[in-house]
C-alpha cells in the first residue's frame, strides 16, 4: 500500500501489509490470526505527522481509524471525555469546544490523530497534553489483552512518555515521584509493544485562560481582549500557527524536528556568556530550555536546503518538503539534513539536538 497520503511530510513510500484498525478487536484478531505474508512486527500509524519513512516498510503497519467522541462521565468538578485513537486531534478540539468542555483550545492545529496525542505528549502555547490527560486504553501486542493506563503510569515528559521508550529500558514515572515526593518508582517502557486504542482527557469546570506564551500575550494584546473565551484562544492559536507554521497539505513537514534542549543553569551561564541572544527559558524544575529554533537559525540554517529537504524559511526548527508528488522529498534526504543540522548546532553551542520524530 502507497504511504504518501498518510505521512505529512509527503514522502514516497510503501507498506508491505497495511492493516485498518477501525475497532480495538481488529487488534487481537490480527494476533491471532496474521494475514498470510504480514509481519506480526507491528509499526503504528496514526495521522503520520511525526514520522520520517526512509524506505519500504516491512513491518506491518496498523493505521488507527477507531473513531468516536464521547462524554463518559460528568463531576461537579469536571467532563471527562474519550475519544478514538483515529479522530484527528484537531478535530477533537474543536468538537469539545463546540459541546461546552473547554481546556482543550491551546493544543488547536496541532496535526495528527488523538491516539498519538499520549505518545509525545503533544504540547503547544503552555499547555501540554498530560495537563489534560485522565486515562487511556490501549492493546498489549505481545498477547492481545487490553488493559489502561492512568496519567502517573504514562511517565509524561516533554514529548516524552513511556511509549517512546523500549520496554527492556526501565524508566522513571517522574508524574508520581513528583507528586508524592517519595523515590522514582520505576515502569518499564512500552515502546512498539502497546497500540493506544482510546483516550480520556479531563477538563475542568472552573476554566481559566493560559495565556503565558509569549506568542499568546501578543496576540491578546493586539486584539484588545481583557476576558478571552476559549474559542478567542482557540482563534488566536490558530492564527499564530498559520502564520508560523507551514500547513502540511500546501508543504510537507513534521512540525518542530527537534526537540528544545534542556541543559542546566550553569550549562547556560556558560552558553549565555558566549552567545548573549540566545533564547531560553526557566523551567519549574531549574533547568534552562533553549530555543532549538533560534540556534538551527542563528547558524544560518533558514530557508537553507540539501536536495528537496528544506528548513522552513519562518520557522528553522521546521524541515520541509520542496518537492511534490513522484518528485518528492525522501526520507535520507531528510535525515542528511538534519544531521547536517546538528553537526553546525553542536559545533557553535556544544549543544547536541534530538529529533522529534520517529524514523521508519
Ligand atoms: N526563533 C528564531 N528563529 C527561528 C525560530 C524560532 O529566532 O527560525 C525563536 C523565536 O523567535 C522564539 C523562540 O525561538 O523566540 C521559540 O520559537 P517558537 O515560539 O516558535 O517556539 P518553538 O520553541 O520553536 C515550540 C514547540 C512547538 C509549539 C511552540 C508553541 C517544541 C519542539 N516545539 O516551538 O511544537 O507549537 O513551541 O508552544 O517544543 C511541535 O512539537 O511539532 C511543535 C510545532
Amino acid at each position: 500500500a502507497p504511504l504518501q497520503q498518510y505521512n505529512t511530510f509527503g514522502i514516497m513510500a510503501r507498506a508491505m501489509n497495511l492493516v485498518r484498525v477501525q475497532s480495538p478487536q481488529d487488534i487481537p484478531d490480527f494476533l491471532a490470526q496474521p494475514p498470510l505474508g504480514a509481519s506480526r512486527q507491528v509499526v503504528v500509524l496514526g495521522g503520520g505527522s511525526n514520522i520520517v519513512i526512509t524506505g519500504d516498510v516491512e513491518p506491518t503497519v496498523f493505521k488507527m481509524e477507531i473513531m468516536g467522541k464521547r462524554l463518559v462521565e460528568e463531576t461537579d468538578k469536571h467532563y471527562i471525555i474519550e475519544v478514538g485513537a483515529g479522530e484527528v486531534w484537531h478535530e477533537v478540539v474543536a468538537w469539545s469546544l463546540a459541546q461546552g468542555y473547554p481546556g482543550l483550545e491551546n493544543l488547536a492545529l496541532i496535526p495528527g490523530t488523538a491516539g498519538a496525542a499520549p505518545v509525545q505528549n503533544i504540547g503547544a502555547y503552555g499547555v501540554e497534553l498530560q495537563d489534560r490527560f485522565d486515562s487511556l486504553d490501549a492493546i498489549d501486542l505481545s498477547n492481545g489483552q487490553h488493559f489502561s493506563l492512568q496519567a502517573a503510569q504514562c511517565a509524561f515528559g516533554y514529548r516524552d512518555s513511556v511509549f517512546k521508550h523500549a520496554p527492556a529500558e526501565t524508566m522513571p514515572l517522574t508524574m508520581i515521584a513528583r507528586a508524592t515526593g517519595v523515590a522514582e518508582p520505576r515502569g518499564m517502557g512500552l515502546a512498539g509493544r502497546a497500540v493506544i486504542t482510546h483516550v480520556r482527557l479531563r477538563l475542568a469546570k472552573d476554566w481559566k485562560p493560559e495565556l503565558g506564551y509569549l506568542d499568546l500575550a501578543r496576540k491578546q494584546a493586539e486584539k484588545g481582549i481583557e476576558h478571552p473565551s476559549a474559542q478567542d484562544i482557540f482563534d488566536w492559536v490558530v492564527e499564530i500557527r498559520r502564520a508560523k507554521l507551514p500547513d502540511p497539505a500546501q508543504i510537507g513537514n513534521a512540525g518542530s524536528f527537534f526537540k528544545n534542549p534542556q541543559v542546566s543553569a550553569d550549562q547556560c551561564e556558560d552558553i549565555i556568556a558566549r552567545e548573549p541572544k540566545i533564547v531560553h527559558y526557566p523551567m519549574l524544575d531549574g533547568s534552562i530550555k533553549l530555543a532549538a529554533g533560534w540556534m538551527i537559525d542563528a547558524c544560518g540554517w533558514r530557508g537553507k536546503s540539501i536536495g528537496k529537504a528544506g528548513v522552513y524559511d519562518r520557522q528553522a526548527l521546521v524541515l520541509v518538503n520542496l518537492g511534490d508528488g513522484e518528485g518528492s522529498v525522501t526520507g535520507g534526504e531528510v535525515v542528511t539534513l538534519a544531521r547536517a543540522i546538528q553537526t553546525s548546532v553542536y559545533e557553535r553551542f556544544g549543544i547536541q539536538l534530538e529529533p522529534e520524530p520517529v524514523v521508519w
